[in-house]
Parts: C-alpha cells; sequence; structure tokens
C-alpha cells in the first residue's frame, strides 16, 4: 500500500498527500458530528490531470474514492471510511472565465461559493445561488448536491443554474461537457446526472453557470402571522402582485426566532411583539445605476402597500420593512441565525421534506401533531423555503428530556413525518441529499422501477462501485 501512496505522492506532490490522523481530521469532521468519518488519506489534486491521474491510480488499486469539496453538506455524503482516499477538490479554485455578455462565467470545482458571487458581482453580474454554507462551500459539492438556498423561489436550484460541466469518470477519463451555450438538444443531458449525485457517478472539475442580471433595488421585510395559512395567501398575492421581482420567501416558526433573539449575541426580534410565525420577504429588480435610486424606493413602496393590504385582510400581524441595504442584511441575518440558534436549544432531529406549496400549512399541523402526540414536549422548530415548499422541519429535544435518549427517538420520529411527507405527495429530501442519512427512506419511498434504473445507472458509470459507495443507492 505504501507503493500506492507513494504514487499518487507522485502526482499531486506529497505536500498534498494527507495521512496524518491530526492534519486529515479537517476533513472527516462531519457537520453534524452524526457519523464517525476516517480514511487512509486526503489528496488535494491542483488540476483536472491530476484528479483523472489519481482516480486511475485508486482504480488500479481497487480503492474507493470520496470525493469532497467544502465539507458542509448535511447528510453525510462525505463521510469516508477507513480504506477509503478523500479526494478534495479545495486546491482548484479558480474562475476561469466570467463571460458578461454571455451571462456565464466557467469555475473550478474548488471554487467557494461566496467567492463565485463576488467575481460575478464585479462583472457587474448576479450569481443567485446563496445559502447558509456559502463561506466555505465549494461549487463542485453544491452541484453534486444539487444545493437550493433562498434565492431558489425565483431563480431555481444548482441544476438550473448549470449549463455544462466537467467530470472525472471512474476509469480515469474525463467527460467533457462544458459548455456556455443556452440551448443544446443533443442527446440526453448527462450533466443531469452529475449534477445531484453525490460524488456517486464522477467527480465534477469545473462547470459553466448561468448569471443574470445584477439585482440593483430590493426591498426587504419580515412579516408576523396568526398560521401557516396566512403565510401561504401572502406568498400567493405577493407573487401576484410582484412578478417575478419575489426572490425570498422563508417561513420561521416563532420558537425559531426567539432562540436566536436569546442565543445569538445582537439578535433582536425585528416585531414588537411574539407572532406564531414569521416570514422573511425579499424582492428585487435590476434596474440600471442612474435609476437605481427610485427603482428601490418604488420597489418598496410595492412592498410596503401589498403587506398593508394584506394586514387590512388580517392576513398579516405587523411588518418591519427595511428602509437601506443594512437594515434588509440585518434581516436576513435573522433566518441564518435561526438555524445557528438552533444548537443552543439541546438536541434535534432534522427534517428537509418539501410537499406541494398548498399543502405546507396542512403538512405543519399534521407534522406537529403527530410529533407531539409521540412525544410529549418535543418542541417543533420549523423554518425553511416556503416559496419552495420545503420546510426544515426539525424538532428540538423536550428540555426536561436526556440528550441521548431523544436521538435514540430519531428513527420513529422520521418515520412519522416522512408517512405524513408521502401523504401528501411530497419529498423526504428536498434540499440536502440522501448521502448516508436517507438511506432507508431511499428504500422504502423510491419505486421500484426508479431504484432499479439507479443501480443500471451507476453500474454504466461506476461498474466497480468506486466512487462513494454506500451514498445515495441504498
Ligand atoms: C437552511 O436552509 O438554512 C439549511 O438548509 C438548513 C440546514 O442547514 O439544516
Ligand atoms: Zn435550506
Amino acid at each position: 500500500m505504501q507503493n500506492f501512496l507513494d504514487r499518487i505522492a507522485q502526482i499531486v506532490g506529497a505536500q498534498h498527500l494527507i495521512t496524518a490522523a491530526a492534519a486529515t481530521q479537517k476533513y472527516t469532521t462531519e457537520l453534524r458530528q452524526r457519523y464517525a468519518s476516517e480514511c487512509r488519506a486526503v489528496v488535494l489534486p491542483a488540476d483536472p490531470e491530476q484528479v483523472a491521474a489519481v482516480v486511475t491510480c485508486c482504480a488500479a488499486a481497487k480503492v474507493s474514492m470520496v470525493p469532497q469539496g467544502g465539507n458542509t453538506g448535511a447528510v453525510g455524503g462525505a463521510v469516508a471510511r477507513r480504506e477509503q482516499v478523500i479526494i478534495n477538490l479545495g486546491r482548484m479554485n479558480r474562475i476561469l472565465e466570467v463571460d458578461a455578455a454571455n451571462y456565464s462565467m466557467r469555475v473550478q470545482a474548488g471554487c467557494v461559493l461566496a467567492d463565485i458571487q463576488q467575481a460575478a458581482r464585479r462583472h457587474e453580474r448576479f450569481f443567485p445561488l446563496s445559502l447558509g454554507a456559502q463561506g466555505s462551500c465549494q461549487i463542485g459539492g453544491n452541484l453534486a448536491t444539487n444545493a437550493g438556498g433562498i434565492n431558489v423561489l425565483r431563480y431555481g436550484s444548482a441544476r438550473d443554474l448549470t449549463l455544462g460541466l466537467e467530470a472525472v469518470l471512474a476509469d480515469g477519463r474525463r467527460y467533457c461537457g462544458l459548455s456556455n451555450v443556452r440551448k443544446n438538444n443533443t442527446g440526453y443531458d448527462l450533466k443531469n446526472l452529475f449534477i445531484g449525485s453525490e460524488g456517486t457517478l464522477g467527480i465534477i472539475t469545473a462547470a459553466d453557470l448561468k448569471l443574470f442580471p445584477l439585482a440593483r433595488a430590493q426591498a426587504a421585510a419580515v412579516v408576523g402571522l396568526q398560521d401557516a395559512d396566512s403565510a401561504l395567501a401572502l406568498l400567493s398575492s405577493l407573487r401576484a402582485a410582484t412578478g417575478d421581482c419575489l426572490t425570498t420567501f422563508e417561513l420561521m416558526a416563532n420558537i425559531a426566532v426567539q432562540a436566536a433573539v436569546a442565543h445569538i449575541p445582537r439578535q433582536s426580534d425585528p416585531l414588537p411583539q411574539q407572532h406564531p410565525w414569521y416570514a422573511l420577504i425579499v424582492a428585487t429588480t435590476s434596474h440600471t445605476a442612474a435609476e437605481s435610486d427610485d427603482a428601490e424606493t418604488a420597489l418598496q413602496r410595492q412592498l410596503e402597500s401589498c403587506l398593508a393590504q394584506a394586514m387590512q385582510q388580517d392576513i398579516v400581524q405587523d411588518a418591519a420593512l427595511a428602509t437601506n441595504d443594512r437594515q434588509a442584511q440585518q434581516l436576513l441575518r435573522l433566518r441564518e441565525n435561526i438555524v445557528t440558534a438552533q444548537a443552543f436549544e439541546g438536541g434535534s432531529i432534522k427534517h428537509d421534506i418539501s410537499v406541494p406549496l398548498a399543502q405546507v400549512p396542512e403538512f405543519l399541523r399534521r407534522a406537529q401533531h403527530a410529533v407531539q402526540a409521540a412525544m410529549p414536549g418535543a418542541r417543533p422548530y420549523a423554518y425553511g423555503h416556503m416559496g419552495d415548499g420545503n420546510i426544515h422541519f426539525n424538532i428540538s429535544q423536550p428540555p426536561d428530556m436526556e440528550r441521548a435518549a431523544f436521538l435514540a427517538q430519531a428513527p420513529q420520529i422520521h418515520e412519522l413525518v416522512h408517512e405524513i411527507v408521502h401523504q401528501l405527495n411530497g419529498s423526504f429530501s428536498a434540499e440536502h441529499g440522501i448521502g448516508i442519512a436517507k438511506l432507508d427512506d431511499m428504500k422504502k419511498y423510491k419505486d421500484a422501477v426508479s431504484l432499479a434504473l439507479y443501480q443500471q445507472i451507476k453500474r454504466a458509470f461506476d461498474p466497480h462501485n468506486l466512487f462513494n459507495p454506500g451514498k445515495v443507492n441504498p
């Protein structure tokens, strides 16, 4: 085996082959510390040629590989076993091209999402993928997991934002699907197999991404709501009134807002009184710089008048509108902080579900009732992308229960919640993927034909099961 590692060191340089346990820890520590992860080595290739050479070397030695980006995934997709090699793309972090006229950019897989957003902005363009981990997650991982975030309502998820990509296959060949044309109707769309495959079909090394006009005018608000039905009614009327200006509509349960207020320094409730539910609303338009001040005022007035009307109709209880960018950022920070704050509330059993939009209130009613009946004192800590019908229905432990005893109930709670999702024709994994966390649900809820096709596709791309074995396919 030393020979094998020597060969890898020759490809990437000894300093980019990490074997010491202390140094591999950064790559084996899983976000939620739910899964133990180990590895034989972490390899940091510098370019697609090195990725291909490393894969060829691993394939010859029958060593399986775990492709990894920023290691921020939520379902254990980048977790490795002792005998495996982690191929981390972090060194491949070059923005290869921004084609402003074509509204596209070409990036290496290891680019950090926030760096991509900034590069686009420097060219007066907008890359809309936006999520909590954007300061450290990498675009290769975003594509491999078909990441979502807070702007999906208007711009779609990672899949919708990708024009083409390049990937290394399990036998070391390179699939060259880089292309920045918007229309390409030439046979099977292979890029869409790699997107969302969580590193089980190939290692994405570069991608062509769609860009949009830079949003110059923004209006943001946080509103207080009596129930989720009101949120649905408000969302519907805002979409009708603002057209495709509505970018973000995030629902937040009161418990989540109050946890952020209690645990995160300088976080306050934007509204003077507590409400059962809150929604964060962002609308944007792109106008020329000369018009921008007026555009912003007009958009804010439009949002204000929609909310005033909703208050008259008793749909909205109260509203806080941002009047400048700093205030808008503060409102957005509340949504980010409720994710961090949850850890302070003890153990958490998490769900990342979606249902058809109109069913969100019904889902919340049924799931809250079922969970609290099964475990008195359990505290549903729901928030998420209501505009996409995607709710992070997380359950915080009863305060007087042992954390370990609570977490031991996770399988039963998952079953209750996912069964309701199934009855409402939803998805048990709307955003975070399957990894190893949702394999049982795949078995239970995916139809037999889909599962058989997945296996066939996996065999066609990776006949020796070398790429991320044991993930996605149950
Ligand atoms: C979010 O929307 O904030 C994340 O997807 C939630 C999470 O990290 O669980
Ligand atoms: Zn999310």
